[in-house]
């Protein structure tokens, strides 16, 4: 059925001027843009956003990386949004991740995987209210 998910353009695909061609991908394979954001999140804002990962040894890292640089936030929606989403950004580790898949074509480096998207609907929405909902612009960091 018809919904929405959160996908985000992570620091170092910003960097690398990945949005267009991560925007196109979507566009091409037939979801509908209903929301996109440049903005570097705070601290906090990346803590709650991966907040289920706050035991890994990588958390510390995965929050620095995070915050490190303008990220590109967007809602998109179409049939079976979450999934179809996952599957055109391919795995989470791009070693992984098969050729054709965005991380499988732009990525090298778990710990750089370019994108994220939820996992689940629940995820989404949850997700969206944090980069979306009314108090997303207390977690602002400055600059964008
Ligand atoms: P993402 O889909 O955004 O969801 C959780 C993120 O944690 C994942 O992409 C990776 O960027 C990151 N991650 C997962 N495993 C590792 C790891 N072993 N080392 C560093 N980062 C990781």
């Amino acid at each position: 059925q018809q919904e929405q998910t959160f996908v985000m353009v992570k620091p170092d695909g910003v960097l690398r001027g990945l949005i267009g061609a991560i925007v196109s991908r979507f566009e091409q394979k037939g979801f509908k843009l209903a929301a996109i954001e440049i903005l570097t999140i705070d601290r906090a804002l990346a803590e709650r956003h991966y907040g289920e990962l706050r035991a890994k040894p990588f958390f510390g890292e995965l929050v620095a990386y995070l915050t490190s640089g303008p990220v590109c936030a967007m809602i998109w929606q179409g049939l079976h949004a979450v999934e179809n989403a996952r599957a055109l950004i391919g795995k989470t580790n791009p070693v992984e991740a098969a050729p054709g898949t965005i991380r499988g074509d732009f990525a090298m480096d778990i710990a750089g995987n370019i994108v994220h998207g939820s996992d689940s609907a629940a995820s989404a929405e949850r997700e969206i209210g944090l980069f979306f909902g009314r108090t997303a612009d207390d977690h602002r960091a400055g600059w964008l």
